[in-house]
C-alpha cells in the first residue's frame, strides 16, 4: 500500500501527454495573444505536462545582434506569469538556457534537405523581407523549431495556422529520424487548440486582426496604462453611422462590437446593438464605454506585470527553475539520441 501511494503520483505524471509551445521574445502581449493562445495555455497546464519557452535562439535569425535580449526575455516572462502561467504547474524556460536543443538541431540538420527547407513559405517570406541577410539559420529555422518540439518528445503543439507548415516539417524530420535509425523514438506532434474555437480579436484600425505590427494604435497591450487604452480606443476607426434600421455592420463597426463582446457585460453590448439597429448610435459613447471596460479588464494584468518586473530575483528564480526542469527532460532525449546514432556515451 505504501509502495502504491508513493509510486502513484509519478506514474500519473508520466501518463500525461506533453504539450509544448514557443513564444517569440518580443514583449508586449496584447489582447489578441491573450484570447488567441495564452488563455488556452493557462487551462492546459492543469491537464498536460506543459513546456512553454521563449525562443531567443530563433530571434537571431532575424536580429543577429540583439540590443537587449535579456531585458526582452524578462519582460516576456513577467507578462506570461502575470497572465496566469504557473511555474509550479508548467515548465517555463528560456530556449538558450537549454543547449541540448542546439545539439539536437545539429543532428536534425543532417537529415533535412536543402530543397524542402527552401520551399518553406516562411523562408520565402523572410528572404523577401531581409534580402541582405539570408543566413543559414533562416533556412534552418524549421529544424530548430523541430528540435524544440522533439527535444521533449512533445505530442501536442498549440500554434496558429501560420505555424502549420513548420509542424508538418517537424513530423517529417522526426519520422525520417525514426526511419533512418530504425527506431520508433519520436512521436508525431500535432497542432492543438484544446478543443475550443479560438476567439478572434480584431484590431482597432478598421480591418484585420489585432497585431503588434499592424500599425500604431491597433493593439491593446496587457501592459497598457488606462490613459493609453483610452487614447487608442477613442481613435478607433468608425464610419458616419448606419443609414437604415437593422443594417448590416461594416467591418470596422463589427470589430468594435466584437471587442465589446469580450470585455463588456452582455447588457452593455445589447444596449449598443439596439442603438445601432435604431440608427441612434453615438460611436463616441460606445468607445468611451468600451475603453472603460477594457481598462477594467486589462488593469489587473498591467498591475501584475509591473509588480513582477520590480522583483527581478523572482523572474530569475522562475527562469532557473524552468531551466532545471527543461534540461532534465532534454538531456535524457539527447543521451538517447546519441545512443541511437551510435556516438560514445559522454
Ligand atoms: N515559430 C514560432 C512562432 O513564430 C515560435 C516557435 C519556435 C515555436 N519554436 C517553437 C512554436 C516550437 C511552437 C513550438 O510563433
Amino acid at each position: 500500500m505504501i509502495f502504491f501511494l508513493t509510486f502513484a503520483p509519478q506514474f500519473y505524471y508520466s501518463m500525461k501527454q506533453t504539450v509544448l509551445s514557443g513564444i517569440r521574445p518580443t514583449g508586449n502581449l496584447h489582447l489578441g495573444n491573450y484570447f488567441g493562445a495564452l488563455r488556452n495555455f493557462i487551462k492546459m497546464q492543469h491537464e498536460y505536462n506543459c513546456y512553454f519557452f521563449i525562443a531567443d535562439y530563433h530571434s537571431l535569425t532575424t536580429h543577429p545582434t540583439p540590443a537587449n535580449i535579456q531585458g526582452n526575455v524578462k519582460q516576456v516572462i513577467a507578462e506570461y506569469l502575470a497572465a496566469g502561467l504557473d511555474p509550479e504547474l508548467c515548465t517555463l524556460y528560456v530556449q538558450s538556457d537549454v543547449p541540448e536543443v542546439a545539439e539536437l538541431y545539429l543532428y536534425l540538420n543532417m537529415n533535412a534537405y536543402i530543397g524542402e527547407l527552401e520551399r518553406c513559405t516562411s523562408f520565402k517570406d523572410k528572404i523577401r523581407a531581409q534580402p541582405q541577410n539570408v543566413n543559414a539559420g533562416l533556412l534552418t529555422y524549421p529544424t530548430l523549431m523541430a528540435a524544440d518540439i522533439l527535444i521533449h518528445r512533445a505530442h501536442k503543439v498549440p500554434v496558429g495556422k501560420d505555424q502549420e507548415q513548420h509542424l508538418e516539417m517537424t513530423r517529417t524530420f522526426g519520422n525520417r529520424f525514426n526511419r533512418m535509425y530504425k527506431v520508433d523514438y519520436f512521436p508525431e506532434p500535432v497542432a492543438f487548440n484544446f478543443g475550443e474555437t479560438l476567439i478572434k480579436i480584431p484590431g482597432l484600425n478598421g480591418s484585420g486582426k489585432m497585431g503588434k505590427s499592424e500599425g500604431e494604435g491597433n493593439a491593446i497591450f496587457l501592459a497598457d496604462t488606462a490613459e493609453e487604452i483610452r487614447k487608442k480606443v477613442m481613435k478607433a476607426v468608425t464610419d458616419s453611422g448606419p443609414t437604415a434600421e437593422n443594417q448590416e455592420k461594416p467591418e470596422a463597426i463589427q470589430n468594435l462590437f466584437q471587442l465589446m463582446s469580450v470585455v463588456s457585460n452582455p447588457d452593455t453590448l445589447a444596449y449598443f446593438d439596439e442603438q445601432y439597429n435604431k440608427c441612434a448610435i453615438r460611436y463616441g459613447d460606445m468607445k468611451k464605454q468600451l475603453a472603460e471596460d477594457m481598462i477594467v479588464f486589462v488593469q489587473p494584468f498591467s498591475e501584475k506585470i509591473a509588480e513582477i518586473l520590480k522583483d527581478e530575483a523572482y523572474i530569475i528564480k522562475v527562469a532557473d527553475q524552468g531551466k532545471e526542469k527543461a534540461r532534465e527532460s532534454a538531456s535524457k532525449t539527447i543521451k538517447e539520441v546519441r545512443e541511437i546514432i551510435g556516438f560514445r556515451k559522454i
